[in-house]
């Protein structure tokens, strides 16, 4: 099982988790992230190259798994940003009250065990007018999808390292006191829609 974690999942998320409308995606939004900055489960650190170096201070790359750390090492190589790991679950974020000006947050809330500890703890962290940057995927509007969601559900938690595709990113966030400013949301592909509707924007603290 920490073999297929450490080593056969990471990779699926390098070779799965970047097609081109993701890849675009995070190319108008990760550039938005701004001073100290906390992005939460980076995996393999494809977001790394997206950030504006202009912009961004520090970047403390919070990541639980070690092999996603050894493959976001590799990305940290390739580019100019004062990148710090911290090796982490993102219910445990190590680090001082409004201590960060961003959080960044792409397709992590929906694998985070105790999502709304995490989303609480981030709350923590982001000075009060701090924002949250996510792009996330989850439960879909539409019955169909859902039905094939929840049937699918458990398959999904045990191929890709505990993601759920029912979760309502969105309530989350405002059940965990944020307040969302600006969103776009879609099926990123066509198929599978069970796994493809997609939220993506900035929230900030209540
Ligand atoms: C689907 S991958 C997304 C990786 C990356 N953010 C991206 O956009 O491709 C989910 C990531 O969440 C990480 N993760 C799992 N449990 C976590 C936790 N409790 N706290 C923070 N990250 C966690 C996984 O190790 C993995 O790197």
């Amino acid at each position: 099982m920490r073999f297929y974690r450490d080593h056969i999942y990471t990779h699926l998320v390098r070779v799965l988790g970047n097609p081109d409308p993701i890849r675009e995606v995070r190319r108008q939004i990760i550039p938005q992230a701004q001073g100290v900055v906390l992005e939460i489960g980076v995996g393999p650190g494809v977001n790394f190259a997206h950030y504006d170096r202009a912009k961004v201070n520090r970047l403390y790359a919070l990541e639980p798994n070690p092999g996603m750390i050894r493959l976001a090492e590799r990305e940290r190589r390739r580019i100019d940003l004062d990148i710090k790991f911290l090796g982490l679950p993102g219910e445990r974020i190590p680090l001082d009250d409004h201590a960060v000006e961003t959080v960044v947050s792409t397709f992590t809330f929906c694998t985070i065990p105790a999502v709304a500890d995490a989303i609480q703890g981030i709350r923590r962290v982001l000075k009060p007018d701090g924002k949250l940057i996510f792009f996330e995927h989850g439960i879909s509007p539409d019955l169909s999808v859902q039905r094939w969601q929840r049937r699918l559900e458990p398959i999904g938690k045990r191929v890709f390292g505990g993601c759920h595709v029912t979760r309502d990113i969105p309530s989350l966030l405002a059940q965990g006191g944020f307040r969302i400013v600006s969103m776009k949301t879609g099926y990123l592909a066509e198929f599978p829609k069970a796994w493809t509707h997609c939220w993506w924007g900035e929230a900030v603290p209540e």
